[in-house]
């Protein structure tokens, strides 16, 4: 790879104002000056300083974000805000994309990566990966709902949805519930309760598959998954796979 791609891709500048800092002479590559941005480089053989700094070069980024609501799960959007507004340019500029959509008005756990490989396994409908959300549902939530949802409800479009697990949290005439789901239907929970005569007036993903939202995160922030965290969410895919 050329050096100035390199060192743009982690996010040094521009290729124009990468070629600057070489040279400038603030780049060596295996300890010689290195000034020519068409050098050719191995980011996994060869050991790149900028002033003085390693660059530890990485294809993959994995973001864990608390979506807050008003922000599209989208890359962009003409006149919207989007959870990729939220990023700082040194995660932004490895150009990732939200693993599936959670509404504008959802709340809570958002994966972002560019790796698409492990974001098609996620979101495959063959892989039935869970997603458990927290509620809040206009109206008392009722065993017999529980009942419902655990053999799959029909939807108003006719769609018969995968069981579902829900475990009310506090019963009212506002409810707290607990949902998961395996599927990733348009607008689903919603649906599922309108299909009960309820209506979702608070929504937040409190889980996917084996991650659990790190509730250090403020509404709107995000933090890099361990490479636990990313060793168990492709593991887990691994053993689902197996399984299959
Ligand atoms: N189900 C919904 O209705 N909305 C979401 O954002 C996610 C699941």
């Amino acid at each position: 790879m050329r050096l100035d791609k390199l060192l743009a891709n982690m996010g040094y500048g521009t290729r124009t104002e990468v070629k600057k800092i070489l040279k400038g002479g603030n780049v060596k590559v295996n300890d010689a000056a290195a000034k020519d941005p068409k050098q050719q480089v191995d980011p996994a053989k060869d050991e790149v300083m900028i002033f003085g700094e390693r660059v530890e070069y990485r294809e993959f980024i994995y973001l864990m974000m608390n979506k807050p609501q008003g922000v599209l799960s989208a890359t962009e959007d003409a006149s919207q805000g989007t959870v990729i507004d939220l990023l700082e340019p040194q995660d932004a500029v490895f150009e990732p994309f939200p693993v599936g959509r959670l509404d504008k008005d959802t709340e809570g756990l958002l994966l972002l990566t560019n790796d698409g490989q492990l974001s098609h396994q996620l979101l495959s409908p063959k892989k039935h990966v869970t997603k458990t959300y927290f509620a809040v549902i206009e109206g008392r939530v009722t065993e017999e709902d529980v009942e419902i949802f655990s053999q799959g409800v029909d939807l108003e479009d006719g769609y018969h949805t995968k069981p579902a697990i829900l475990k009310i949290v506090k019963q009212g005439d506002l409810s707290d519930i607990e949902v998961t789901i395996t599927e990733g239907k348009y607008h689903q929970v919603k649906r599922m309760f309108a299909s009960v005569g309820k209506r979702v007036v608070y929504l937040k993903r409190i889980s996917m598959g084996p991650l659990p939202l790190d509730e250090d995160l403020e509404l709107g922030e995000y933090r890099e998954l361990t490479d636990e965290e990313i060793t168990q969410l492709k593991g887990g895919q691994e053993e689902e796979n197996k399984k299959k």
